[in-house]
């Protein structure tokens, strides 16, 4: 029995005009489909944060506190399983992860600690008002952006 999901894949595949090797559709091995969820709940718990940060949400500090401590909770993850050889996005379409994070993993997990001090940081002080969270909001914002401009391949 075809799936939607396969129905899909050949819509996909079929609307682009590429031929049966394409790679559009293939399925990413687990441990990519793990790391790529852990920085979509990473990017919805910061995005509470910079609502409120905006003004674009009515600063809550019960909200605020939770989604800092959901970021402090992604960030003792290990992530030994998450990164296997072979998942860079020259070997596998799907992933942005570039070859480089491999040649530099102490480099690497320093940056991911780094995100885990600036979320502890803002943890801290994340129900303490709009002020104290917009402050500490901003170091937690830099230590992605340090990571991805390193090891990310722009979309
Ligand atoms: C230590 C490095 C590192 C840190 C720190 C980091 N990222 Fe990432 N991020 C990556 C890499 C590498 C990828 C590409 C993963 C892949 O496609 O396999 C990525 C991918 C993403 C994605 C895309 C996920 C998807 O579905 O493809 C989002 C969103 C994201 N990061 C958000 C964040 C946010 C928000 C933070 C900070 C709170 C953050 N990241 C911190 C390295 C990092």
């Amino acid at each position: 029995m075809k799936s939607p999901r396969f129905l899909l894949s050949i819509a996909a595949v079929a609307a682009l005009g590429v031929g049966a090797t394409a790679v559009v559709a293939q399925d990413l091995p687990p441990p990519v489909q793990a790391r790529q969820g852990q920085f979509q709940i990473m990017a919805l718990n910061i995005g509470v944060l910079a609502n409120m940060a905006r003004g674009n949400a009515e600063y809550d500090a019960t909200a605020a506190t939770a989604a800092a401590n959901n970021l402090v909770a992604i960030s003792t993850l290990d992530q030994s399983f998450h990164w296997p050889e072979g998942t860079d996005n020259v070997s596998l379409v799907g992933t942005r992860a570039l070859p480089e994070i491999w040649d530099n993993l102490p480099d690497v997990i320093e940056k991911w600690q780094a995100f885990g001090a600036a979320a502890e940081g803002l943890a801290a002080v994340a129900g303490d008002g709009l002020a104290p969270m917009q402050a500490a909001l901003g170091p937690v914002g830099g230590s992605c952006s340090a990571c991805h401009d390193v090891y990310r391949a722009s979309e």
